[in-house]
């Protein structure tokens, strides 16, 4: 391979979780531990705390001018690892969904008091579509949570995965005292608000030590090498394989504002995360050390500021070698494109680079060419599969408040909506336009930019539907469907048919009345 030992470096990832699990402040220590940011506090919170559309135009502006926060690449151990950023608030999940297209691994944050949450599920399901490596972090042993292996259940049972733990905690909330770790043989003691440092892991390969008799109650001691036995017994040693294969999810356990367990977490992440891989395309699959170049773009950044208004779009090197200046072949468009100021995020700052490997993320000026699934080749036409479009949750009827601005209007629809802000669906055989998104901000923050940065004024009205449908099947069946059902028919931005249902009851019982469609709640965004 060309490229092998660049890309054996590279561990690209993202750092997902519920709301308030604790993702943006492990994300902080993780940069500290890379050398990327020197003081604590330097990571903004990208959550929304006013839920009013002007703060969060406010931050998007500001989040507009630094997109370096959308990457965050630093060195750890000689391995170049990529963070990908994902929002902080729920209504824009999907954003966080099609990032997770452009990560080799996870790392799932859980909140160990509130244990699985909803977006805990929604987002495990989306790492499962492609088998993504997770490797879990329960957070926030400094309080009480629940017991340690109930949490495991509940993992394994709600998110359908099997479990290892590597650490293990012993108590927990105002009488937690550390973690032993499984994988090394290792204990640290848990000191609040103090880093723990090398000098403070003990090897502690045999728990029948002494030690555990001098450094624990006689309760805490048995409870510990009870425990350790008990997982020895049930839980399937930590393999690789499995874990790779997206089947096995290691466990650690710690407190990310205490700095605590972060560093195991760290280190095992950076021996055991995958390294970029072969990906699967639409003609062939594509060999990771391929010579020849190829990548997608998986995020487009609007810049609020109306002085500037440019878009970067995010692009994930899939092989070889991109170059700045060289021609590419943008395979939708079917055009050569080059770029001349293409950007990495090396310690937070936006560098120009000359050249990327499979695994990065680079950021190129966009004025208004990309799409979300894009592909860029040296010349094959081809485009990366499993970059889907989920069913939105909440649907409204676009309605146009001034004539006049029609054409400002529908431009400002189609950019926003090949940003992946929203989705737009026309009524089929009709001109009814219609927004799905996932939350309710995503609409206001719709209304606002057709207005700041198109000057078209635009309303919504409720429908109620509950999920948008691809259809596919026979074709003499979608007919008559479709023919029957046109109230509730409508076609995505590329054309393909999809069914809007009132209801679970009503989705179902169009399943069982027409078993030669098929009814996806994601398509793939070709
Ligand atoms: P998020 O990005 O996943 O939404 O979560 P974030 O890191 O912002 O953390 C949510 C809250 O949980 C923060 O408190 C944070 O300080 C706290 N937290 C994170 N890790 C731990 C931990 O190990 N133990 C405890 N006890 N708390 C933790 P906040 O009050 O919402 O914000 P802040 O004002 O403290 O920043």
């Amino acid at each position: 391979m060309k490229y092998s030992s660049e890309i054996n470096k590279r561990k690209t990832f993202a750092i997902i979780a519920h709301p308030d699990a604790g993702k943006t402040t492990l994300t902080e220590k993780f940069l500290l531990f890379g050398g990327a940011i020197q003081t604590a506090g330097a990571v903004k919170s990208n959550k929304i705390k006013k839920h009013t559309t002007s703060d969060f135009m406010e931050i998007e502006r500001q989040r507009g001018i630094s997109v370096a926060t959308s990457v965050m690449t630093f060195e750890y151990r000689d391995v170049l690892v990529n963070l990908l950023d994902t929002p902080g608030h729920k209504d824009f999940a999907e954003d966080t969904y099609r990032t997770l297209t452009a990560v080799d691994s996870v790392v799932l944050v859980i909140d160990c008091v509130k244990g699985v949450e909803e977006q805990t599920e929604k987002l495990m399901e989306v790492c499962r579509m492609r088998d993504t490596p997770v490797i879990i972090f329960v957070n926030k042993m400094d309080r009480d949570g629940k017991n340690p292996f109930d949490l495991l259940d509940e993992l394994e049972e709600k998110l359908n995965i099997k479990v290892r733990p590597l650490s293990w905690p012993i108590n927990g909330g105002t009488d937690f005292k550390g973690v032993y770790n499984l994988y090394n043989k290792s204990f640290v003691s848990f000191l609040p608000n103090k880093k723990a440092t090398d000098d403070d892991i003990v090897p502690l390969a045999d728990l029948s030590s002494s030690y555990v008799d001098e450094h624990f109650s006689a309760k805490d001691a048995a409870q510990l090498r009870n425990d350790v036995e008990l997982i020895e017994g049930v839980y399937d040693p930590f393999d690789n394989k499995p874990y790779l294969e997206g089947k096995q999810a290691p466990v650690f356990f710690g407190s990310a504002v205490n700095n605590f367990g972060v560093k195991d977490l760290l280190d095992t992440f950076v021996e055991i995360a995958p390294v970029p891989r072969d990906r699967e395309a639409s003609t062939r699959p594509i060999a990771v050390g391929e010579d020849k170049f190829s990548g997608f773009i998986f995020k487009i950044h609007a810049n609020l500021d109306p002085r500037h208004r440019d878009r970067i779009a995010f692009l994930r090197v899939c092989s070889g070698r991109f170059e700045r200046n060289k021609f590419y072949h943008h395979v939708r468009l079917d055009k050569d494109v080059r770029f001349s100021n293409p950007y990495t995020f090396l310690a937070r700052e936006k560098n120009v680079v000359d050249d990327a490997y499979p695994g990065d993320v680079v950021g190129l000026f966009d004025t208004g060419n990309f799409k979300i699934g894009d592909t860029l080749t040296e010349g094959e036409s081809f485009y990366f599969t499993g970059i889907p479009s989920f069913s939105p949750e909440l649907f409204k009827e676009l309605v146009n408040k001034d004539p006049m601005k029609t054409k400002q209007l529908e431009k400002g629809i189609r950019q926003l909506t090949d940003e992946g802000v929203a989705q737009l669906f026309t009524q089929h055989g009709g001109n009814r336009k219609i927004i799905g998104c996932v939350g309710d901000l995503q609409f206001e923050v719709i209304q606002y930019r057709l207005l700041q940065e198109y000057g078209a004024a635009c309303q919504f009205n409720t429908l109620p539907f509950y999920k948008a449908c691809w259809i596919t099947g026979n074709k003499q069946k979608i007919e008559e469907f479709t023919r029957f059902k046109q109230a509730n028919i409508v076609e995505d931005k590329d054309g393909h048919l999809v069914y809007l249902a009132q209801s679970e009851w009503y989705l179902n019982t169009e399943r069982t009345n027409n078993p030669e469609i098929e009814f996806h709640f994601t398509s793939e965004i070709h």
